[in-house]
This record gives C-alpha cells, structure tokens and sequence, in this order.
C-alpha cells in the first residue's frame, strides 16, 4: 500500500509530527505551502483565524507529486479557529483524495481537535482514525509521543 502524509504547516509543530510518522509508515511526504504567508506577529490570529472560520481556500503553491497516486493518505493540520488551516482546504478542493484520507493528525495550543475533526468528518468520508497532539510550547505536549505511538499503532494495523 503506498502511504502519503499530508500536512500543513506554519510553526513547524506539524511538520514535526508529519516527519515522524511518513518515517515510520516509509510514507512519502508533501507540505502544502499557501503562496501569501500569514504575518509572524499577533496579526496571525485575527487573519488566520477569520480565514479558517470562514473556510477560506488560500493560494497553494505547485505541488509536485501527484496525490491521487496513493492508496491512503494521512492529513495533518494546526487547528485555527476550530478548524483546518485555509491550505488543507483547498487540497480537498483540488483533488480528488477524499475517500482516501483515512487518517487525520492535528496540532493545537490546548490539545483539543474535537470541532476540527467535526469539521473535516464532513467532508472526510472515510476518516477512521484521529490524534489530537498539542504545541510544543504547551504542558500538555508531554502526552505527544504516547498518544503518536497509538496512533501509529493503529495505522500500521491498519494496513
Ligand atoms: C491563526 C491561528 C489560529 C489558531 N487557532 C487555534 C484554536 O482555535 N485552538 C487552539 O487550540 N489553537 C489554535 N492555534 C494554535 C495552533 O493550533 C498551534 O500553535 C499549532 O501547534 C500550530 O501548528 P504549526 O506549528 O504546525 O503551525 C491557532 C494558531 C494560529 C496561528
């Protein structure tokens, strides 16, 4: 079965985990990068924010592999407003990988992906596994890699 990890990422948090688990899995990787970056200050939430609450598709640049190749692919994304960041949401409008994305990891300061996931469970028709990891700079990503092993657990079972 041919993995792909999926993922967005502007503080690196998910790119961290994404890494680890296309390891593991000896998945392929793709990062999705929007055209327009959000500004580093305090901007990021109100901008960010309003984006992924209004379900905003931003620019990505070209992607070079093709994503509809693979036999199941793994998406991760930071939490924004409750939601997916603006990029994860034109990759489901760009391609067709709905039914292939069985798997979904999130990043987000307190931990929490339950509106995410209500979210993404919308349009993500055969999600069957999650994994709520937090910050790096929060107390409880001392719960990461534990919850990571289970999850990884369950996507090699999985297979
Ligand atoms: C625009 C924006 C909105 C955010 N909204 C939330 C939120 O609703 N809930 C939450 O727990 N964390 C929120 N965060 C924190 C991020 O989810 C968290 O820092 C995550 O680890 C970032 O992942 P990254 O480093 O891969 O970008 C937000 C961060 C940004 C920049």
């Amino acid at each position: 079965m041919k993995d792909l990890v999926v993922y967005y990422s502007f503080e690196g948090n998910t790119r961290q985990a994404a890494e680890i688990i296309a390891e593991r899995l000896h998945a392929d990787i793709l990062q999705l990068d929007t055209v327009k970056e959000l500004p580093k200050n305090k901007m990021k939430y109100f901008i960010g924010g309003m984006q992924a609450a209004l379900g905003v598709c931003a620019k990505l640049k070209p992607i070079a592999i093709d994503p509809e190749q693979y036999d199941r692919i793994i998406l991760g994304t930071p939490v924004w407003a409750g939601k997916a960041a603006p990029a994860i949401n034109t990759f489901l409008k760009s391609y067709n990988v709905k039914n292939k994305i069985t798997a979904l990891f999130t990043l987000s300061g307190g931990g929490d992906n339950e509106r995410c996931v209500r979210y993404l469970e919308k349009k993500l028709v055969n999600l069957r596994t999650t994994v709520a990891l937090a910050d790096r700079n929060y107390p409880c990503a001392s719960e990461n890699d534990r919850k990571l092993n289970a999850f990884m657990e369950e996507l090699i079972n999985g297979k």
